[in-house]
């Protein structure tokens, strides 16, 4: 097991000849944690090249403190189609402003995490790349992108990027820490043993249907037993689970090729369908996928949108088609195993919010997911690890998981704060972990929740427990908003707007404010009815209110567990 050294200078730390250890600043933007990860291995490693490693989310750097700073490693993700990560925001609106500091002082390099499914791959990491170098900074090494797959390549960076910032420091250690306020030491963190290579398998001990029949959602309950794993997670942190693919899909795929199931893949040991089923995504096509399709086969729809369509009509166009649509709109296609394997990307782990606390039941993880199904052209499909957790997953079965650390989205610290959770269908599950976690703590603030679907007969999740946490007193306020219940929809946002004025005395009363859900429109709308709040009854500007809102992310009192 390997041990992750968490940051700042401690009296284990070499000595310089010169005194002080010269700063290396790690500066990232993380939505999930990936790219803290990489911060803090790279604090590590900077550590171990004589350097005095000062690891800070972007958000809480001073865009004029940079100008100080004379090493700068920045390692960010990117959120949604090309968006800065949550703590990021703040720092790239500074970053990019005219006010902007000149760095001429500053050598840096930068990492960027993203995902070649989406659009504005990498595109955070790509804009303060350039905007460093436009003002004034030195870069060191070349910005690398990573996909999905980052790990490796993230180590090679930071093994490629700390000897040139060394270099250019000239002897090592010789130059005062200047920069650096006293840096923390904060004790040494074991990593968990599990994580995305190496997942726990563990059993499924409850896998249970929440939305009731009428329901045009499926959200089902998952219990995975932890048994003695010493798998830890705390309220906030999603769980990675290891899909296995639909097995009629491999089934399917492997007689529209005509390749035998057991033929050998070079340089695999498994054969060919057990490839398919454990180790390649065949249900959205990768673009290599439909590069190659498009270059030996041809048809002429996937020609013009390929050539000729922006991103938009590729979208749509390949709206609902997977992997088996795309072969059988080319029937002249022939593939070999090692051909069709060499154009798929590798099957990634989907990441689900824990709904559960550790301090409620210490044995197991919870999780609250909607099952996606849909049916085209004759073929029901769903999405690849939903449909595996709810049909290919019976309870006793086992599956892997491992946790993705959300670091930043927590509880309160201070048991006495006030707590507002705007959670929506399955956007309710970090707050029933942090509803449990309060209860378990003792934790004797004040805790709202609106909650809301479309129906509440057959949508209302977690009835009975959300009732019992209503009637004990631990939920202060619950306010519910079921869309299609009348003739006019009902938002989440709607109540809040109906409750704006003790809304915001709660957020003055020094309340943390929560979000988690669908991202394209429930997100920014309740984001847009916050703004409204502050307004309105805080007696503020637009201008103010944005700034009273940007505040609070500041102060991580506003935090988003969106997708
Ligand atoms: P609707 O489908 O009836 O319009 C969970 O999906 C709930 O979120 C549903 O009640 C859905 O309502 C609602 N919803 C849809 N769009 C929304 C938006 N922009 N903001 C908040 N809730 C929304």
């Amino acid at each position: 097991m390997s041990s992750r050294l968490a940051v700042g200078s401690s009296s284990a730390a070499p000595a310089a000849s010169g005194g002080q250890l010269p700063a290396v600043h790690v500066l990232y933007g993380s939505q999930t944690g990936n790219a803290e990860g990489v911060a803090e291995d790279a604090a590590a490693a900077a550590r171990s090249h004589g350097f005095a490693p000062v690891v800070s989310a972007l958000d809480d750097v001073e865009v004029d403190a940079l100008a100080s700073m004379q090493r700068v490693l920045v390692v960010t993700s990117t959120y949604g189609e090309g968006e800065m990560p949550d703590n990021a925001e703040l720092f790239w609106q500074a970053l990019s402003a005219e006010t902007a500091p000149r760095l001429e002082a500053t050598d840096f390099a930068v990492l960027a995490l993203g995902d070649t499914g989406y659009d504005g791959y990498c595109q955070a990491g790509k804009m303060i790349d350039t905007r460093l170098e436009q003002l004034g900074a030195r870069r060191v090494t070349p910005r690398v992108d990573c996909d999905v797959d980052y790990e490796d390549a993230a180590a090679a960076w930071v093994a490629e990027t700390l000897p040139l910032l060394a270099a250019v420091e000239g002897i090592r250690g010789e130059s005062p820490v200047a920069d650096v306020a006293a840096p923390d030491a904060k004790p040494a963190r074991k990593r968990s043993q599990w994580n995305r290579k190496n997942p726990y398998v563990s059993t499924l001990a409850v896998n249970r249907r929440l939305s009731g029949d009428g329901s045009a959602k499926e959200i089902r309950h998952y219990e995975f037993a932890l048994a003695d794993s010493g798998l830890e997670y705390e309220a906030g942190d999603a769980l990675g689970v290891m899909p296995v693919n639909d097995p009629q899909l491999v089934d399917a795929l492997v007689s529209r090729l005509g390749i035998p199931a057991d033929a050998a893949v070079t340089g695999k040991e498994r054969p060919f369908s057990d490839l398919l089923m454990h180790s390649y995504e065949i249900s959205t096509p990768s673009h290599e996928f439909l590069d190659e399709i498009e270059k030996r086969a041809g048809n002429d729809e996937l020609t013009h949108v390929l050539r000729h369509g922006d991103k938009e009509a590729l979208d749509a166009w390949l709206w609902g088609k997977d992997v088996l649509d795309l072969l059988l709109l080319a029937p002249a296609l022939s593939m070999t195993a090692d051909e069709f394997v060499g154009v798929l990307k590798p099957l990634q782990h989907r990441a689900y919010s824990i709904s559960s606390s550790p301090l409620a039941d210490p044995g197991s993880v919870h999780l609250t997911v909607a099952s996606v199904r849909h049916t085209s052209a004759g073929r029901d499909r769903g999405g690849v690890c939903s449909t595996y957790l709810a049909d290919r997953v019976a309870e006793g079965g086992t599956g892997g998981i491992f946790v993705s650390k959300n670091k930043s989205f927590r509880v309160p610290a201070d048991d006495h704060a006030p707590m507002i959770m705007v959670g929506p269908g399955t956007g309710i599950a970090p707050f029933r972990a942090f509803l449990q976690e309060r209860r378990a703590r003792g934790a004797v603030g004040r805790n709202w929740l609106f909650f809301g679907d479309q129906h509440r007969a057959s949508d209302y999740i977690y009835e009975d427990e959300i009732g019992a946490m209503s009637d004990s007193g631990l939920l202060t306020r619950l306010d519910l908003a079921f869309s299609r219940d009348q003739a006019e929809k009902v938002y989440v946002q709607n109540r809040m707007l109906e409750n704006g004025k003790e809304l915001f005395a709660w957020l003055e009363d020094g309340g943390h404010f929560y979000v988690c859900g669908d991202a394209t429109r429930m997100a920014k709308d309740v984001d847009r009815a916050l703004h409204h709040v502050i307004a309105t009854h805080g007696g503020l500007s637009t201008e103010d209110a944005s700034e009273y809102v940007n505040k609070l992310k500041k102060d991580k009192r506003y935090l988003r567990d969106v997708y």
